[in-house]
């Protein structure tokens, strides 16, 4: 964890995950823990709980963030899982800043995370899309850090400064 912190723009943000086993809530807990420690109100929920609102009761959550996460692994059709689908269907997010991240193997070439990469075309998302390597560890902070400036960068001054793929190469613009 950084020690101070620099997030500017990234104010509020409302994050919600769809995980199968676990790898994308983790990921969005550390995406959580490091907009909370950068002074962010978040409030981070499974996506299935969110569906489960009414959509009055949905659009009064997400009124209350000005960015919106929306986190996804990539499923055995190379598509957004179910939730997700259900998710770009029924909600616009007119007013939202949207930024995507993924978790997904590379074994899967050209499939790697690419359900997250679905939801930011969808939401036409000007950020770039974070992507993890399975089960997020510790060592991926810095990555993960260096979207979030990217994204704040962006927001802050229209641009994502000289942001790039991270020595792994995980995080990636695709479009
Ligand atoms: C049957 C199957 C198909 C998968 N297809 C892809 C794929 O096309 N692209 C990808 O990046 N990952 C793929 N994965 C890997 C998962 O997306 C990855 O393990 C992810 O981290 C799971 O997230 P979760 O733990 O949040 O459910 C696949 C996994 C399984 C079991």
């Amino acid at each position: 964890m950084r020690m101070v912190p620099k997030l500017m723009a990234l104010r509020s943000a409302c994050i919600l995950y769809e995980s199968l086993s676990g790898n994308t809530a983790q990921l969005s807990m550390f995406i959580h823990q490091i907009l909370e420690y950068d002074g962010a109100h978040v409030k981070r929920m499974p996506l299935q709980s969110f569906l489960d609102l009414s959509i009055a009761d949905a659009e009064e959550v997400i009124q209350q963030y000005e960015s919106l996460f929306i986190g996804t692994y990539t499923d055995d059709a190379h598509l957004p899982p179910e939730p997700v689908e259900e998710l770009m269907e029924t909600y616009a997010f007119p007013d939202k800043q949207i930024a995507a991240f993924g978790t997904g193997d590379t074994q899967w070439g050209e499939t790697y995370c690419l359900a997250a990469h679905t939801v930011a075309k969808h939401y036409q998302s000007p950020y770039p899309v974070l992507e993890i390597e399975q089960m997020p560890a510790r060592s991926d902070e810095k990555k993960i850090d260096n979207w979030l400036e990217a994204i704040d960068n962006e927001q802050t001054h229209g641009k994502s400064s000289d942001y790039g793929p991270g020595k792994s190469g995980a995080v990636h613009r695709h479009y």
